[in-house]
């Protein structure tokens, strides 16, 4: 019996792929078609697939064309298999031509005929676009416009500044058709804004683009108290809108996967999280304005609280913070955290700087993330024995914005208003803490 082997990753199954599936089992007698999962395809830069590996293979299933269906998950997987599976041809579309030539020492390698005028690409490209308005145009609001560029289905169409010669600016620099000299010229331009705004205004800003019945990402620290998250997120559900804190850490791969890792076990019962954030920060800063919610509490503690809530539950029973303050604000704040069956602390700072690692800690082991932490490609899951240490390498692109822009495009396209990686039960206890450190409760101050 002839085998013969393909690979894709056959996102929005088209007739390109038919084609080329019917070509590759009319050399043989038996076809196997290897499907990427969503991690590959993400390592290998390809992070705007619609469909899941499931739905894919379902896909490359219905065309009757296949006899075995396999999942491709490494680089160098196709050797493996041929030899696993005795393959005696490996067939691939003509666009891949050369490429596939190594293989030739272990089996016959065949490149068939493309069919022109059709691939995934295209399709994902002719699906409706999202435009987004962006309100606030400082450093994160410049890195995020080249982010989106990787994300399909989006443009930035307007942005807003209430200071006009910083918008006119940025939308040159951008190449941004609409400079809006108001919320409301903003609005009308788009169909979803993006805040990153100081983040006292951010309640502002979102509740009126939720009444413009504009979805919202909006930076992070989101709100500063339960009430007006609540009352937001209402809203937005009123209007079935998409409401989403760009909590960028929750949606990068090696986090996701750092995540899902210690939830199944691999350092046993979780029995610390501690976490470091600390950017120095120039002391006439705005992050440092006592009168504009600045401090290192307000500006970073949304990032180590994330990984602590996630991994030890919303129901921890008390905080303590301890803050260095000058000017009125806090230069540096550590809080410690009691679980009923852990404690997690964590330490940001914006006048004093430390490691920016994180540690976890378990009853069989430890995860060891190095600085900075929240946008890591890397971890370590280490144990007594250390030869069952154990590295693990994920991608990170660019400012690793692409991630949650992808993620809040999917949202407003497919009609999803809840997230799938940030819970609001998290952003609401996020948000409890940051006002329970506002309101002084447990805060001692030196
Ligand atoms: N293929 C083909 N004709 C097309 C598109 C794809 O013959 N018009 C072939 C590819 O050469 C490959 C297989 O189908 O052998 C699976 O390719 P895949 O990368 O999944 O499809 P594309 O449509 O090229 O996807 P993308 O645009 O995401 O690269």
């Amino acid at each position: 019996m002839k085998k013969v082997i393909t690979y894709g990753t056959f996102d929005l199954l088209h007739q390109g792929h038919i084609n080329l599936l019917r070509r590759a089992k009319a050399l043989g007698d038996w076809l196997i078609v290897g499907v990427t999962t969503d991690n590959f395809d993400l390592e290998r830069g390809k992070m705007n697939t619609c469909g899941n590996v499931m739905e894919r293979i379902e896909a490359v299933k219905a065309t009757g064309l296949v006899d075995q269906v396999i999942i491709e998950e490494y680089k160098g997987q196709k050797i493996d298999d041929i030899r696993k599976y005795g393959v005696d041809i490996f067939a691939i579309g003509s666009d891949w031509t050369g490429y596939f030539d190594y293989l030739k020492e272990f089996c016959e390698v065949v490149y068939l005929p493309r069919t022109e005028g059709i691939s995934s690409t295209q399709l994902r490209q002719e699906r409706p676009t999202v435009r987004i308005g962006v309100i606030g145009t400082g450093s994160i609001a410049s890195r995020f416009v080249p982010e989106a560029a990787f994300v399909n289905s989006n443009a930035i169409v307007a942005a807003y500044n209430p200071d006009p010669q910083a918008a006119q600016a940025y939308c040159t620099r951008f190449g941004i058709p609409t400079v809006a000299h108001s919320p409301e010229e903003l609005y009308a331009a788009c169909d979803a804004v993006y805040i990153a705004s100081p983040h006292y205004t951010h309640y502002e800003y979102a509740r009126q683009a939720l009444m413009a019945e504009k979805h919202v990402l909006c930076e992070i620290p989101f709100v500063f108290n339960v009430r007006e998250a609540e009352e937001l997120f209402d809203l937005a559900d009123r209007k079935g809108l998409v409401l989403m804190p760009a909590h960028k850490t929750a949606w990068c791969p090696a986090y996701g996967h750092l995540f899902t890792l210690l939830k199944s076990g691999v350092i046993g019962e979780i029995a610390e999280v501690n976490a470091s954030v600390t950017t120095l920060t120039d002391e006439h800063s705005e992050k440092l304005d006592s009168q504009r919610l600045g401090g290192s509490m307000n500006e970073n503690g949304c990032f180590p609280l994330l990984p602590i809530l996630q991994l030890l539950g919303t129901g921890y029973r008390n905080i303590n913070f301890y803050s260095k303050m000058k000017n009125d604000v806090d230069m540096y704040t550590k809080a410690v955290f009691r679980f009923d069956h852990a404690v997690a602390s964590f330490q940001v700072g914006l006048g004093v700087k430390t490691e920016g690692n994180m540690v976890i800690s378990g009853t069989k082991g430890y995860v060891y993330v190095p600085a900075p932490w929240w946008k890591t490609d890397y971890f370590e899951v280490r144990y007594e024995d250390q030869n069952k240490n154990k590295k693990y390498f994920y991608p990170f692109a660019g400012e690793g914005l692409r991630y949650e822009i992808k993620e809040f495009v999917s949202c407003v396209l497919e009609g999803r208003t809840l997230q799938s990686k940030l819970t609001r039960k998290e952003i609401l206890t996020m948000t409890r803490v940051q006002e329970q450190y506002l309101q002084g409760e447990n805060v001692y101050k030196i």
